[in-house]
């Protein structure tokens, strides 16, 4: 499985924020937001990713995060030269696909708690997997209906009248059909390529698991400035209470056996005196006295 992380977009709900620095690069509590979606796939098993943004914030995203041999995966880049939607990402990474199976996540999506995104990207099998969350505002985002015996009937992006409470998070498991639908897809009235109307390709092919998402999970977005805050405020508090952190590719690197604890333990010396890297020495302490798994 590869992955893929969309990091473009105009930031435009932002604005002024977005003027000189991408959404992706702002601060969610203590780390750029990129982190958070980059971990997700990472702690998925997932070691081949393609980061896609505009022109312009390309370089930032590679001096931040380079070629990934620091965590043990290996980063790649590629231009969305406007914010055509976020299905275009399929068109513009046709050659980094293949014809394999792809994970999307969107970089401005948070997620914590549970096993319920690494096991559905170790149980794929084909067609696609995505998710369903109770939220308050479903009008917000792409939102899913279920009939009685809990089966996805229908799809809609951001629906005036939502026929449920369930909108889908930003993050897909597509098989190599994928690259195909996004081609044969046409603009919506917003003029962008639906990850919404990729879903409902695979829905009338009878090819979509919707997996709902259970009330310990955590599912944020940080799209907008209230959102951004409440999603630092979410990692604060997760954080100080537990002692663990989110969005740590190096920790996500080191559980996963990407990194050797030695190199784990070197990348860690070779960061400034920071909260960051006490924290890191932490975790290679326990490592070296066989304590993992910490709570993931
Ligand atoms: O957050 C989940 C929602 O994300 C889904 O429920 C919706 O179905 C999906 O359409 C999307 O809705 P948004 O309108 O909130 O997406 P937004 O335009 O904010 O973009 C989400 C991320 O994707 C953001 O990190 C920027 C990136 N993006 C977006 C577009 C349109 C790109 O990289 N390129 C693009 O062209």
């Amino acid at each position: 499985m590869k992955g893929i992380l969309m990091a473009g977009g105009s930031g435009s709900r932002l604005y002024p924020l977005t003027q000189v620095v991408n959404k992706q690069l702002q601060a969610v509590y203590d780390k750029p937001m990129v982190y958070y979606p980059l971990t997700v796939l990472m702690a998925g098993g997932i070691r081949e990713i393609c980061l896609i943004a505009m022109e312009r914030d390309l370089p930032k995203f590679q001096q931040l995060l380079g070629d990934g041999r620091q965590w043990g995966i290996k980063l790649e880049y590629r231009v969305q030269p406007h914010p055509e939607g976020i299905a275009q990402a399929f068109i513009i990474a046709a050659d980094f696909i293949g014809n394999g199976p792809v994970t999307l996540i969107l970089g401005d999506n948070l997620f914590f708690g549970g096993d319920a995104l690494p096991r559905a990207l170790a149980d794929f099998k084909g067609g696609a997997t995505i998710f369903a969350y109770h939220v308050t505002n479903p009008e917000c985002y792409g939102v899913v209906e279920f009939d009685a015996g809990g089966q996805a009937v229908s799809l809609e992006e951001k629906p005036a009248r939502p026929r449920s409470q369930y909108a889908v998070p930003g993050v897909y498991l597509y098989d190599g059909q994928v690259v195909e639908i996004a081609r044969s897809l046409k603009p919506s009235e917003r003029n962008e390529l639906e990850i919404t109307d990729v879903n409902r390709a695979y829905l009338s092919r009878g090819q979509l698991q919707v997996n709902r998402l259970s009330r310990g999970f955590a599912w944020l977005d940080a799209g907008s400035s209230s959102s951004l805050f409440e999603a630092a405020a979410f990692v604060q508090t997760i954080e100080k209470r537990q002692g663990i952190k989110l969005g740590c590719p190096e920790e996500a690197a080191l559980r996963r056996g990407f990194l050797s604890l030695e190199a784990f333990e070197k990348l860690a010396a070779s960061m400034p005196s920071c909260e960051y890297r006490h924290y890191l020495e932490g975790i290679g302490k326990e490592a070296a006295r066989q304590h993992l798994p910490l709570p993931s």
